[in-house]
């Protein structure tokens, strides 16, 4: 019996970080539901030489430690992505460190990388190679690392033969100075460095903030064009709060994802993608509660989405409809396929 839509709007009284542990044991169990039946062939993406059955796809942080990439798959979603996670187990800051905004469907986090590090995530992961799916390793750094690009080689290390992706997250707003990390010359070494610890050919893709002026996306676009990075997600969560947001949480520290993130968002993706001329592709990210949401993320660039936040306000029948209503939007404005759709309302460089 599937008691998880049953049990999801008690969630709603529970501390944040207390619900998402009972999510997360919830799908462990196999609570979750399961799509029956195929995607529609109008929602399939192929990219990085990867075969998507939908363009929609859990975000990061959701599940840190890789302990519930199948269950989100046969939730449907099109690929999952685990992490952030860094190389040794971290704490992260003190709780209560998640906040709902419910008014504003938003969430603040100032979680901080609390994850169980690389080697609980390695035997994860080897565990279910087996199972297929596309599964995305988003790597971080520590907070106390002496060299932090270090720790992204060592994350590339780990998991290559085990990720169908990487993500370099360097927008966490959480780790301070990370985001620091953003800055051209930093980024350049980042990037060579990383790209030099990869053996093979597995897509790497550096996820950004929403935060950063027009003189730092263009150099991030430079630098991904240069460099031959194979994807940007864009974004990250937000630092702003005047005019995002307001009541009683509003100004917790940290970074805030949901709904008032969706149109920055969204700006920043449509930026990076006249940027990068639609030579890169891009993951968009921030705010997508609908399939209106999702098609206007492909329509700004986006060859692939991923939520967060809604689906803790939505449960997961989020992700059925999001499908449904955006293969329907292709359909109605004639584009067989998603990739036919991504960047047609940007495409004015
Ligand atoms: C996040 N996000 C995040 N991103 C990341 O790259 N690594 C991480 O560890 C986390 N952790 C995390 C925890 C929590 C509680 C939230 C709400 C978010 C950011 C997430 O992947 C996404 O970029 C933003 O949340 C924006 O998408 P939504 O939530 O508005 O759909």
């Amino acid at each position: 019996m599937n008691l998880f839509p049953l049990a999801r709007p008690a969630l709603r009284f529970v501390d944040p970080e207390r619900a998402h542990r009972l999510t997360i044991i919830a799908l462990k169990s196999g609570l979750g539901p399961r799509q029956h039946g195929a995607d529609p062939a109008s929602l399939g993406v192929d990219l990085f030489g990867l075969h998507f059955p939908n363009p929609v796809g859990i975000a990061a942080g959701f599940d840190k430690n890789g302990e519930v990439p199948d269950a989100m798959l046969a939730m449907g979603m099109g690929f999952a992505e685990v992490g952030t996670v860094t190389p040794l187990p971290q704490a992260g800051n003190s709780r209560p460190r998640i906040f709902r905004l419910e008014a504003e469907r938003a969430v603040i986090n100032r979680l901080g990388f609390n994850n169980e590090g690389h080697d609980a995530l390695k035997r994860r992961l080897e565990a279910r190679r087996a199972r297929g799916g596309i599964v995305g390793v988003n790597i971080g750094a520590n907070k106390d690392a002496a060299d932090r690009i270090a720790d992204y080689e060592t994350g590339i290390a780990a998991f290559e033969g085990l990720a169908s992706y990487f993500t370099v997250n360097i927008s966490s707003p959480n780790t301070p100075g990370l985001r620091a990390l953003q800055n051209r010359a930093e980024l350049e070494a980042l990037v060579s460095r990383v790209l030099k610890a990869r053996k093979g050919n597995v897509p790497i893709l550096l996820k950004i903030a929403p935060d950063l002026t027009a003189p730092e996306l263009a150099d991030i676009a430079a630098v991904a064009l240069d460099m031959h990075l194979d994807g940007l997600i864009v974004s990250n969560t937000t630092i702003r709060r005047e005019g995002f947001v307001s009541g009683p949480h509003a100004h917790e520290t940290g970074g805030l994802s949901g709904k008032p993130l969706f149109a920055l968002s969204t700006e920043v993706l449509r930026d990076i993608y006249r940027l990068t001329k639609g030579q890169i592709p891009i993951v968009g990210v921030g705010g997508i509660a609908s399939g209106a949401d999702a098609y206007a993320k492909i329509r700004s660039g986006a060859s692939l989405v991923q939520l967060y936040s809604a689906l803790t306000y939505e449960g997961p029948a989020l992700v059925a409809s999001v499908k449904c209503d955006l293969a329907a939007a292709l359909a109605r404005d004639g584009f067989s396929h998603v990739a036919d759709a991504v960047g047609v309302d940007a495409k004015n460089w």
